[in-house]
């Protein structure tokens, strides 16, 4: 793997005040092995109850930001809020952005670049349908998605890479190691060739999709997979550290 191995925890568009409350006691009890970036990812109105109670061990993402500085933008969250609050990440360009709201490329890429900007890290995601898949247009959607990150970032220091087949989210349908491993390759050499060797050598590509306590520790052999954003199993705090710890 690429630098320090990072794991996610996508918590969606889920839980209540009781349920968060127990799920942090579970996280702060967790044994995680210290050489593992560890980071959780909570529904916006809930991340203050997490800031301040989680342990400072794990850090805190956003799922999502507003494009640009904040301002008269009904509904949204600006950057600029998430860093009042103590976000350090955000997710961006998730499959259900991209295939449930309708957020295309440009836009996930000019959100990536504004995060970026205020100082916020980016888990960027990038993924391919089942149908593009079967249509063997697995690695070029993804290059595409790539290349609308790479075309609005300021720098890659700040940004993760979360492969995740969309037939993989939320089905139990995990990419095999091997499956994993190929597109992981491909990436990393997209950004050779698009970026810089250095980026391509630093930037940590991590894997989402069905990850669990039963099958990390396969993927997580594989060279180029360099952490997970795990989303069902990161709502239970012990699973999720088994994830964490699969690594070592
Ligand atoms: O962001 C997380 C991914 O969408 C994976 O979700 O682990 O529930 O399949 P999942």
């Amino acid at each position: 793997g690429t630098g320090q191995f990072f794991v996610g925890g996508n918590w969606k568009c889920n839980g209540t005040k009781e349920s968060i409350t127990k799920l942090i006691s579970d996280l702060n009890s967790a044994k995680m092995e210290s050489d593992v970036d560890v980071v959780v990812a909570p529904p916006f109105i809930y991340i203050d109850q997490v800031k301040s109670s989680l342990t400072d061990r794990i850090e805190i993402s956003a799922q999502n930001s507003w494009v640009s500085k904040g301002g008269a933008f009904t509904g949204e969250i600006s950057v600029e809020q998430l860093k009042d609050i103590g976000c350090k990440w955000v997710i961006l360009g998730h499959s259900e952005r991209r295939h449930v709201i309708g957020e295309d490329n440009q836009f996930i890429g000019k959100k990536a670049g504004y995060a970026l900007s205020q100082g916020v890290g980016v888990i960027a995601c990038i993924g391919e349908l089942l149908e593009e898949r079967e249509a063997g247009k697995t690695f070029d959607v993804c290059y595409q998605q790539l290349k609308a990150y790479a075309d609005a970032v300021p720098s890659w220091d700040n940004i993760v890479i979360a492969y995740e087949p969309v037939w993989a989210i939320g089905t139990g349908v995990v990419a095999t190691p091997a499956q994993a491993q190929e597109v992981h390759v491909a990436v990393r050499d997209w950004l050779k060739n698009n970026v810089s060797a250095e980026v391509a050598s630093k930037t940590r590509i991590i894997y989402g999709g069905s990850v669990n306590g039963g099958n990390c520790a396969e993927l997580a052999k594989q060279k180029d997979i360099d952490g997970f954003l795990v989303g069902g199993a990161s709502l239970k705090g012990p699973e999720f550290a088994t994830i964490v710890n699969s690594v070592t």
